[in-house]
């Protein structure tokens, strides 16, 4: 039996209640690997989990995606091996700890030219923008596209790969700062969504052209002015809820606003199918080696720093990912 530091959460509520403990791992059980951790991916699904916007059982870990070495393996494991580089974003929460089991069937091998952190930074968030503009919707030369939060971790992973594929995208950010990496990431225009006109702007920066698909993850604040800026039969995907809850969608008001298609769908069931997600995986380690999708590592903590990290995603002001180092 070993030991581990992990970061747990024994009640829901601000950045403070996560706390960091050393505890006994056990070796792995059948099915399984243990890996020594070496990168670990922040998400912004970590905060809903950490306030209880989506309860979890308590006491818990927290954390989805990590990087890491294999130095122990169970029994009926057939196709790893001692020290092979692996990655998972699928395999339940508990990725802020140094040390972890995990089913072999939720690990993906790296190849050589992902290092450990880029695979960290990029797996959780890049198989989101992958089931994005692949199978949410087929994304076509030509597609002109709002992305909302086009300078956050999915943001630019999306803008960059869908501009790669031949789309327009037009992005926002919440503030002015953000302006220059939403356009790095290959927004033909940014918008600015403290304007409360935003939508009359958006429509300004295209010649009065609504989107194919609006991708919004904001929730709260965006969801019913989204609705405005899709093109008749568009489609509005709300797939996060970054500044509260969405609103609940009236069918009536999709008629009213162009026969519009409306979705909220999840990474989680588009990478269930353990062979599906090493194919996604493929698909998204294919467009890395292509540079359509590029890692883009704004802050790192330490994890005994989760509590700063946590923080610094709230307070809105970090471009790019956050990366944790056990
Ligand atoms: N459904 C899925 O499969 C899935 C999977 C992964 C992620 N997501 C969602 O995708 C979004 C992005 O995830 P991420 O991990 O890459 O995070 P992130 O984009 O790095 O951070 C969240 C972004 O939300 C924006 N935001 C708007 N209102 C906010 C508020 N009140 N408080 C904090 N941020 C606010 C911020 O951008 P601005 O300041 O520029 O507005 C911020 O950059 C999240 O909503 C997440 O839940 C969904």
């Amino acid at each position: 039996m070993s030991t581990r530091r992990a970061a747990v959460i024994r009640a829901f509520g601000p950045a403070s209640v996560l706390e960091l403990v050393e505890e006994a791992l056990s070796p792995p059980a059948a099915g399984e690997v243990q890996l020594r951790q070496t990168a670990i991916g922040f998400n912004f699904i970590d905060i809903y989990q950490r306030s209880g916007i989506y309860p979890l059982p308590l006491p818990t870990g927290l954390g989805f995606e990590a990087a890491g070495v294999v130095e122990a393996i169970g029994e009926g494991v057939a196709d790893i091996s001692m020290g092979d580089r692996v990655a998972y974003m699928n395999a339940g929460v508990g990725a802020y700890a140094d040390r972890r089991n995990v089913p072999a069937e939720r690990l993906v091998k790296l190849p050589d030219d992902v290092s450990d952190e880029a695979a960290a930074t990029l797996l959780f968030k890049g198989m989101t923008a992958q089931y994005l503009l692949r199978k949410t919707h087929a994304v076509q030369p030509g597609d002109l596209l709002l992305v909302h939060s086009a300078a956050g971790g999915v943001g630019q992973i999306l803008t960059r790969w869908a501009t790669a594929l031949g789309a327009t995208v037009i992005g926002t950010t919440g503030s002015p700062h953000k302006r220059a990496a939403a356009l790095a990431a290959g927004c033909a225009e940014v918008i600015d969504l403290k304007d409360p006109e935003w939508p009359a702007a958006f429509l300004k920066a295209t010649n009065g052209r609504k989107a194919r698909v609006v991708y919004d993850a904001v929730g709260k604040d965006t969801l019913i002015q989204s609705l405005d800026c899709a093109a008749p039969f568009g489609l509005v995907v709300s797939y996060g809820a970054a500044s509260g809850k969405a609103p609940a969608i009236d069918p009536e008001l999709l008629n009213k606003k162009g026969c519009l298609f409306f979705t909220r769908p999840s990474v989680f069931p588009h990478n269930a199918d353990p062979a599906t997600f090493k194919a996604n995986a493929a698909d998204l380690f294919d467009a890395i080696g292509r540079g359509h999708v590029k890692v883009d590592i704004g802050q790192r903590f330490a994890l005994n720093y989760i509590v700063d990290a946590h923080l610094a995603a709230e307070q809105r002001v970090a471009e790019g990912a956050i990366l944790i180092v056990p």
